[in-house]
Order: structure tokens, then sequence, then C-alpha cells
């Protein structure tokens, strides 16, 4: 305790001395997301936010694709990651090459970009979305098919919910691929009354043995209006975490799936990323200008 509270009061004087805001996202830690963060949410809320704030530096308490978008949207700030190697499966698993194939192989098919991205892959995309955005976006583009990268689950979740016929990619969310009907159905046999949000990078089964699903902001709001529940949030092991601390009347069943990537963030390795101004996320211009267009179409949405 003795070493958080010292790293929180450092990091309170140095965000202050650095005119800098900390964006974190919904899976952060209680004691990043409770006690150091300016800005909390889910990947939509964190986008619209680095956009707006007039801060000299952003420290991104997530991942690297959320630092790179970041940057993108406000390229005059420095954006600091704690840890570089915070990364994503969804993010590693397309490239930018793997994008204009895609093309080739569906000439005219507009290709929708889930922000868990490399800079590269959104540079190659017309538009991208979220979890919190993916059904208006997709339906705003008016076409019977889209390419959907490169969350197969997510384009599978929103094929089903919008009739769109969507051409996918084999990439999944090592946190979310993990979960079962079967474990749904057997929390729901042991906690009598349990309601069950399941969150949409989930396989199309989980979804359909849930009563709910939607981004992790979506979720919070699910929860807010229904204080004394008892819910089972089949997402990453902090979302409960979090809200539990806001809804003590609210019984968080278990069990939950960890991402490694998101726990690569700290108190101490924040407090070393404002201290020494690493490490800094920087951006090929050209790139960004054209990732830019996709995102920013997405926000106008
Ligand atoms: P959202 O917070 O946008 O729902 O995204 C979840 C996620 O897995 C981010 O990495
Ligand atoms: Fe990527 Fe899944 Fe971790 Fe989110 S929870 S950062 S989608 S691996």
């Amino acid at each position: 305790w003795e070493t958080f509270v010292e790293d929180i009061r450092a990091i309170e004087t140095l965000k202050r001395e650095r005119n800098a805001v900390i964006l974190a996202h919904n899976y952060q830690t209680p004691e990043i997301f409770h006690c150091v963060a300016d800005i909390r949410g889910d990947s939509l809320a964190l986008a619209r936010e680095a956009q707006e704030t007039d801060a000299d530096v952003i420290v991104m308490a997530g991942v690297h694709f959320m630092a790179e978008t970041a940057k993108m949207l406000n390229p005059h700030s420095t954006v600091l990651i704690p840890d570089l190697h915070a990364g994503c499966s969804l993010a590693d698993s397309i490239t930018g090459r793997d994008v204009r194939l895609l093309r080739e192989r569906h000439p005219g098919v507009p290709v929708v970009t889930y922000v868990n991205t490399s800079a590269e892959v959104k540079a190659e995309s017309d538009i991208c979305c979220t979890s919190g955005n993916a059904k208006r976006v997709v339906e705003s583009l008016g076409t019977d098919r889209v390419i959907m990268i490169p969350d197969e689950f997510l384009a599978r979740n929103i094929e089903a919910e919008t009739g769109i016929k969507m051409i996918t990619w084999a990439g999944h969310c090592e946190v979310h691929e993990r979960f079962t009907p079967q474990e749904i159905e057997r929390m729901r046999a042991d906690h009598p009354g349990l309601v069950v949000l399941a969150h949409p990078e989930c396989p199309p089964d989980v979804v359909a043995a849930s009563d709910f699903s939607g981004s992790t902001a979506m979720m919070g709001d699910f929860v807010r209006g229904h204080t004394g529940s008892r819910i089972l949030l089949v997402t990453e092991c902090s979302m409960s975490d979090n809200l539990a601390v806001q809804y003590p009347q609210t019984e968080f069943v278990r069990p939950c799936n960890m991402c490694p990537h998101m726990k690569r963030i700290t108190l101490s390795n924040i407090r070393r990323a404002l201290e020494t101004m690493t490490h800094e996320v920087t951006l090929d211009p050209e790139l960004a200008s054209r990732g830019r267009r996709a995102v920013e179409r997405m926000l106008a949405i």
C-alpha cells in the first residue's frame, strides 16, 4: 500500500508539471482506473477524449493500438505508452498487405476495420468501428456485403444483428475467445437470477447464451441501471473489479479471463513514463493521415 500511495502522489505531481492526462481503459486495474485516471472508458470514449483534450501529454493506460489512435487524432500532443509490449491478439492478426489482398479479392466491397488494429491497417480501411458503434457503422454504409476485419466473432455477431453479409478475417481476442456457453449455463445453475452480459468479441454461441451484449461502456451502463442484481460480465477481469468499487450493492459473479497486455500497465510504469517521457508513440505522417480519415469517418457517425 505504501508503494501504491507513493506512486499515486508522484503521478499526481507529474501530471500537473507536464500538463498531462491519463486515459484509462475499463480493463485497467482499480488502482489505476480509480486513483490516477483522468478519463475512463471504452475504446470509443478514449478515442473521442484523445481528440478533444488540450493536454500536452497523453498517457495511454491501455494497449498500443489505443495509443496510436490517440496520436492519430491528436498529432500535436506527446502520446506515451508505459509499456511498448502492451499489444493485442486482434491487432497482431492482420497487416496492411492482408487488407490490400482482401480488397483485390472482393472489389468494391467496403472495408470496416475494428479499432483494435495497427495504424498501417487503419490506413488501408474505409472506416473504423468499435464494439460500441459497429452496428451503426456497418448500417451506415448501405451495402448488403461488408469486409469486416479482423475480429471474426464481432463480425459474425454484427451479421446476426443486421442481416448484412460479412466477409471476415480469422482474428480473435485471446481473452474473449476462451469463454464457452457451457460455462455460462453452469454459472446460471449455480447462481439463480444471474444476469449475463457478454462482450461482442465473444464467440456467437456465447453471445446467444447471454442476456445482453455490448461494449465495455454499454455493460457499465447496464450495471448502473440494474444495481442490486447478480451479474456475470463475460469479459476481462478488471471490468467487474472496477464496477464493484462503484456498485457495492451489486453482486459480481466470476469467472473472468485476464488480458496479459492490459496488465502490463502498472502504477509504477505510469510514474516512470511521466518521469522519463517514455515510450513516445510516433507515426509516419502519411500513414497517420490515411488512418485518421477512417477513424474520423467513424467518429462522425
Ligand atoms: P471496448 O472497451 O471498446 O468494448 O473494447 C474492449 C476491448 O477488448 C479493448 O481492447
Ligand atoms: Fe486485445 Fe482482447 Fe486484450 Fe482487448 S482484451 S487488448 S481485444 S487481447
